[in-house]
């Protein structure tokens, strides 16, 4: 059948009748606009036709006037949703073509500096690795500033993030490798956010499911970003990781317990911990005592116990350095 804008039909109609039709068109025609016709007037019919997609209902015999403005609405509202739809595809084509310059452009850079580190590694010996170290340690945190550029809210987050992760791996006793690992980590742990469309990464309501798995590509996606790096390959595992829970209940691949390495499980805590204690586009933030009960209730399930005890005294040290500190102003 050919598309028409609109469709006047009677509900009784020979053969099939207006409603098994109108079921049909809805699925054939979407973007038909139906007005139902009946001699009967019957609010039951009427709600069940709305309810099968038909924009309008009138009861005969019409008046031509109420016709013709019923039919200029129903014209006049399809107009809108097909608008609104090729607006919402432009502008989806214009995120995707964002994010892809974006990634295209984390490429290149990842490609240059691998080239750079294959030079600096055949000119220096083991005396150039602090010195390399420090240098990639420098471009992770530009990446994550770059990465927080398109989250006003999240500014700071992931510095935050490696002074807590660290201070942790400190008082854990972990060794200097591991918390170097963990800085690194925490750099870089949100890069792949860059993949969140933003009607998705600023929506102020609840996220659909289908929202919420696309946010849960980002650890997987940051990995893919960095995954050339030679000197990034020992932290894929915390990149990735850092959103598993203790119990198996997270994500990407629903690790359990200390099958989740321990660099990861330290940076989820802190992770948490800063994530709650800032503002997002759908919850104000929660005071530093609430996200402390939080952490407190998850520890065992979402978080391992030991770490969240751990984290406890970090931010009790941090609590009593601040009350120490002089008072502005
Ligand atoms: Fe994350
Ligand atoms: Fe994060």
């Amino acid at each position: 059948m050919k598309d028409f804008d609109l469709v006047l039909m009677d509900i009784k109609m020979p053969g099939l009748s207006g409603m098994e039709t109108l079921s049909q068109m809805v699925i054939d025609h979407p973007d038909t606009s139906v007005v139902m016709l009946t001699a009967v007037a019957d609010v039951k019919i009427a709600v069940e036709a709305m309810k099968q997609g038909a924009y309008d209902y009138i009861t005969k015999p019409f008046d031509l006037d109420d016709l013709s403005l019923r039919v200029r609405r129903a014209l006049e509202r399809r107009k809108l949703v097909l608008e609104n739809r090729e607006y919402q595809r432009r502008l989806e084509q214009r995120v995707e073509q964002q994010a892809g310059q974006i990634q295209q452009y984390y490429k290149e850079a990842m490609e240059a500096l691998s080239r750079e580190q294959i030079v600096l590694g055949k000119l220096g010996g083991e005396g150039q690795r602090d010195h390399l170290d420090e240098a990639y340690l420098q471009v992770a945190r530009s990446l994550a500033v770059m990465a927080e550029a398109r989250e006003p809210y999240a500014r700071g987050h992931a510095e935050r993030v490696s002074l807590r992760a660290s201070e942790i791996a400190i008082q854990l006793g972990c060794n200097a490798e591991l918390i170097k690992q963990i800085k690194l980590a925490a750099a870089l742990h949100d890069i792949g956010k860059i993949v969140i469309p933003d009607q998705i990464l600023f929506k102020a309501g609840p996220l659909t499911p289908a929202e919420f798995s696309e946010v849960t590509r980002h650890p997987t996606a940051g990995v893919e970003i960095i995954r050339n790096i030679e000197h990034f390959k020992d932290v894929i595992p915390l990149i990735e990781c850092h959103h598993e829970w203790y119990n198996g209940k997270g994500y990407p691949r629903k690790l359990k317990g200390e099958s989740i390495p321990l660099g990861a499980r330290i940076l989820a805590v802190a992770d948490a911990y800063d994530a709650m204690t800032c503002p997002r586009p759908y919850r104000p933030r929660l005071s530093n005592e609430e996200a402390v009960q939080v952490l407190k209730k998850g520890a065992g399930a979402q978080w391992d116990p030991k770490i969240v005890d751990t984290m406890l005294k970090v931010l009790e040290r941090e609590a009593r350095m601040l009350k120490a500190m002089p008072a502005e102003g």
